[in-house]
C-alpha cells in the first residue's frame, strides 16, 4: 500500500525558505495554521488566508508572538464563494503584498464536520463539494500564470491539495456530485476529498501537457486531532472534556505533527508533481510517498470530475497563458 520516500527529510528542520512566498488558505486553526507556523519559521514570507477577520487576527498575533521575526500577512478569502475568491486572487495578482513572487499554494481549507443536511452556497453548490473542491479549483485556475510566472525563475511552483485516508474506505466513483440524490455527511465528506484527490493529480497531467512550470502534489495529514495538540490562543484551544476524549485515540496525532506532510509536498525538493504524500501508518508517522486511491488514479474518472468542476465553476485553467508566462 505504502511505498517510502527519502527518509532523510527532517520536519524539525527545514531548508531555508527566505525569500519565497506561499499562501495557504483556511491558515487561522488547524493544519493550515500549524503549516503557516513551519513555513514562516523556515524563513518564508506566508500570506494567511481565511473566512473572518477577527479570527485571522487572532492567528496573526498567535503566529508573531510563537515565531520572533515571522513575515506574514492575512488575506480575506472564503473558499465556498466565488466572488471572494477572485477577489483576494486578484490581490495576489495585484501584488498587493509585500513580495512579488508566488512560490506555492497549499489549498488547505475545508469542512471536516459536514452538516447533517445537504446545504447550499449562495450559488447554489452543495457547501461540502463547493467548500473543500470547488473553491480550491478555482482559486488555483486565478493564481497559476502567478506561479507559472514566479517558476520561470527558479524551480518549479506548486500546488498543494489536502486528500484524506478516508478516500480509501470504499466509496464508489463519484457521479451526484452536488448530492441532489442523496445527501449523507460522510458521504459529502468522503466525496468531496476524493475529487480535491483527482483534481490534484489531473491538473499535473494537464500541466505537464502544456509546459507550465508548476507541480501539483496531493497530501494528506492522517488523522489528526485538536485534542492532542498544544494550545494556542485563538487558534486551538480544546475543551478539557475534548482533550480527554482525543487523549484515548492513540491511533491519532497532532494538528501540528500533522502539518508535516503538507509542508514537505509544498517545499521538498525530491517531492514531484502527480504524487501523494502522507504519514507512513496511515493515520500518523513520519511523512512518505503514498498510492493515490482507486478512482483517483483512473484516467477517465479524473477527466470527468475535471470536465465536471469545469463546468460547474464556469471556469477553464489557463494552461497556456500560464506557459507563455513562464518563458
Ligand atoms: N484533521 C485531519 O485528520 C484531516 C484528515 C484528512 C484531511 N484533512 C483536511 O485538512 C484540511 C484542514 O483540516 P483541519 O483538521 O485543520 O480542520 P479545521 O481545524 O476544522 O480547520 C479548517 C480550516 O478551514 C477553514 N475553512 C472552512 N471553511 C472555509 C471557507 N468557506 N473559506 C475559508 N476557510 C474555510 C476554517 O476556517 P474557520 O475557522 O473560519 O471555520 C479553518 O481555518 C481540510 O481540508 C481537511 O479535509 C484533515
Amino acid at each position: 500500500m505504502i511505498t517510502r520516500g527519502p527518509a532523510d527529510w527532517d520536519p524539525g528542520a527545514l531548508p531555508d525558505l527566505s525569500g519565497r512566498m506561499y499562501l495557504v488558505t483556511g491558515a487561522n486553526a488547524g493544519l493550515g495554521y500549524f503549516a503557516s507556523e513551519k513555513l514562516a519559521a523556515a524563513g518564508a514570507h506566508v500570506i494567511l488566508s481565511g473566512r473572518h477577520p477577527n479570527r485571522l487576527a487572532a492567528a496573526h498575533d498567535a503566529l508573531e508572538a510563537r515565531v520572533p521575526g515571522a513575515s506574514v500577512e492575512t488575506l480575506l478569502l472564503d473558499v465556498s464563494n466565488p466572488g471572494s475568491i477572485r477577489a483576494a486572487a486578484a490581490s495576489v495578482r495585484g501584488g498587493l503584498f509585500s513580495r512579488s513572487r508566488l512560490d506555492g499554494v497549499l489549498l488547505n481549507a475545508g469542512i471536516v464536520h459536514t452538516p447533517r443536511t445537504r446545504e447550499l452556497t449562495r450559488d447554489g453548490r452543495e457547501l461540502v463539494f463547493a467548500t473543500n473542491a470547488l473553491g480550491h479549483f478555482v482559486l488555483a485556475a486565478e493564481l497559476l500564470t502567478t506561479l507559472a510566472k514566479s517558476a520561470a525563475r527558479r524551480e518549479h511552483s506548486r500546488l498543494v491539495w489536502l486528500g484524506s485516508v478516508s478516500t480509501h474506505l470504499g466509496i464508489g466513483e463519484p457521479t451526484d456530485f452536488q448530492l441532489e440524490r442523496r445527501y449523507e455527511a460522510w458521504h459529502a465528506y468522503v466525496q468531496s476529498k476524493l475529487v480535491v484527490h483527482a483534481l490534484g493529480i489531473e491538473a499535473d497531467a494537464r500541466l505537464r501537457a502544456a509546459d507550465v512550470p508548476v507541480d501539483s502534489v496531493v497530501a494528506h495529514p492522517g488523522y489528526s486531532i485538536g485534542g492532542r495538540t498544544e494550545m494556542v490562543t485563538g487558534v486551538n484551544e480544546p475543551s478539557r472534556w475534548k482533550r480527554l476524549r482525543d487523549g484515548v485515540q492513540p491511533w491519532a496525532q497532532s494538528k501540528k505533527r500533522g502539518a508535516d506532510a503538507l509542508v514537505r509536498a509544498l517545499t521538498d525538493p525530491d517531492v514531484r508533481g502527480g504524487e501523494y504524500w502522507g504519514p507512513k501508518f496511515w493515520t500518523q508517522g513520519r511523512t512518505v510517498r503514498q498510492r493515490p486511491s482507486r478512482w483517483a488514479a483512473d484516467r477517465d474518472v479524473r477527466t470527468r470530475v475535471w470536465e465536471e468542476c469545469e463546468r460547474l465553476t464556469g471556469t477553464e485553467w489557463p494552461f497556456a497563458r500560464a506557459a507563455r508566462a513562464a518563458r
